[in-house]
């Protein structure tokens, strides 16, 4: 079954061509990040303007790809929340007059939720590759490679969401961020470092460079909610307002300099991979899980890798390659094939704010 899938949930325009779940055809990404830069953060007019221009050239570039056309297409879907409504409105509206045209079904997708079907795609470039030694899986046959009950931790720019997979269709949400997500953590300390709107990668890169030099002297930043037993839920604000303080000390002392940026990189890198790793292990232990999937921007997280397979050698841990963790259609079209319903046309509409506290 081929499933032409769109995502436009944020200030990623993405259309993706996938074969039963798991075979990728083709995949196109295109963004307005760089115009956000001067902003300081993403502009939803902003965004939403060019999803307008991106989406016809992305859906057709990912068609020609495929060698394709919509004949040829089983099935469409696309993400309908949680996003941000005027970029959401453009894929949505698109899919529909698409399934309107050409008569082909439409899967209304979440988009939070998708993120962990990253796992169920075999990718050309295993995931193994791109991470520390340790039990990281990428067989052919995903759906199958994958032992349940498993946990997943999907951890992206606006989304910290631990679930319980007990198979490809059944899922319950465990707990989540009460405030800001980690990406958002890793975005904003990367802007006050002066690292513009580079987030994970750039602090990720950052942190590299001062633990080459043995790791940082700086104060030990907190380590959110990481001691409240058995609970699930995550906080990140307060870590964000402890950076600050930290940046203005070093700032009126008049010693932020390249080799202090390095190290409070790498203090914020540590703290919030601490409390991602020790969490996800804790539910995985009290769900008897099989095994871990990684998924959102933030399992590109090298650090956050490598912990895992230091802390859980035990363990399968499955996490996609880097560019299935950021935003892609990819996984919206896995997420579709693996748990989606189709939905007539007209009763498909943009959701800013859908839940993701799923249980089904
Ligand atoms: O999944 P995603 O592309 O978009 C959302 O759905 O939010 O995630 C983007 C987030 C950003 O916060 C970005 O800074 C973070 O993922 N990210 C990383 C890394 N690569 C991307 N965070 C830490 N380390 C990375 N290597
Ligand atoms: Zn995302």
């Amino acid at each position: 079954m081929k499933i032409l899938a769109i995502e436009t949930s944020c200030d990623e325009t993405a259309a993706a061509i996938v074969e039963d779940g798991t075979k990728i055809i083709s995949s196109v990404v295109a963004t307005s990040k760089e115009m956000h830069e001067k902003y300081g953060g993403i502009v939803p007019e902003v965004a939403a303007r060019a999803q307008l221009e991106y989406i016809v050239p992305t859906v057709s570039e990912a068609l020609t790809r495929a060698g394709t056309d919509y004949q040829h297409i089983d099935a469409l879907a696309v993400t309908i929340g949680p996003g941000l409504i005027g970029s959401l409105l453009v894929g949505v509206e698109t899919a529909k007059t698409i399934a309107f045209v050409t008569g082909k079904p439409v899967i209304p997708v979440n988009h939070v939720v998708a993120h962990m079907y990253a796992n169920f795609v075999t990718s050309e470039s295993p995931a193994r590759s791109q991470s520390p030694p340790g039990r990281w899986l990428n067989g052919p046959l995903p759906s199958e490679a994958i032992a349940f009950p498993a946990i997943s931790l999907v951890v992206s720019g606006g989304h910290t969401e631990l679930y319980l997979m007990k198979n490809e269709l059944e899922l319950t949400w465990l707990g989540g961020t009460i405030d800001d997500a980690a990406g958002e953590a890793f975005d904003k300390t990367a802007r006050l470092l002066g690292f513009g709107h580079g987030g994970g990668p750039a602090i990720q890169e950052a942190a590299s460079k001062s633990r080459l030099t043995g790791g940082s002297p700086m104060r030990r930043l907190p380590r959110p909610m990481l001691d409240e037993k058995n609970k699930v839920n995550f906080s990140f604000s307060g870590l964000k307002t402890a950076i600050l303080r930290e940046v203005q000390k070093l700032q009126d002392k008049q010693t932020l300099d390249d080799n202090t940026i390095a190290q409070l990189s790498y203090e914020v890198q540590e703290a919030i991979t601490d409390v991602l790793v020790k969490k996800t292990l804790r539910a995985a232990e009290a769900h008897n899980a099989a095994s871990i999937l990684l998924s959102g921007g933030v399992s590109a997280n090298l650090r956050l890798r490598e912990k895992f397979s230091i802390q859980h050698p035990a363990i399968d841990i499955h996490a996609p390659p880097v560019h299935l963790c950021t935003d892609n259609a990819v996984y919206i079209a896995a997420c579709a094939y693996f748990r989606g319903k189709k939905t007539p046309w007209k009763d498909i509409t943009a959701v800013p704010d859908l839940s993701v506290e799923v249980s089904s």
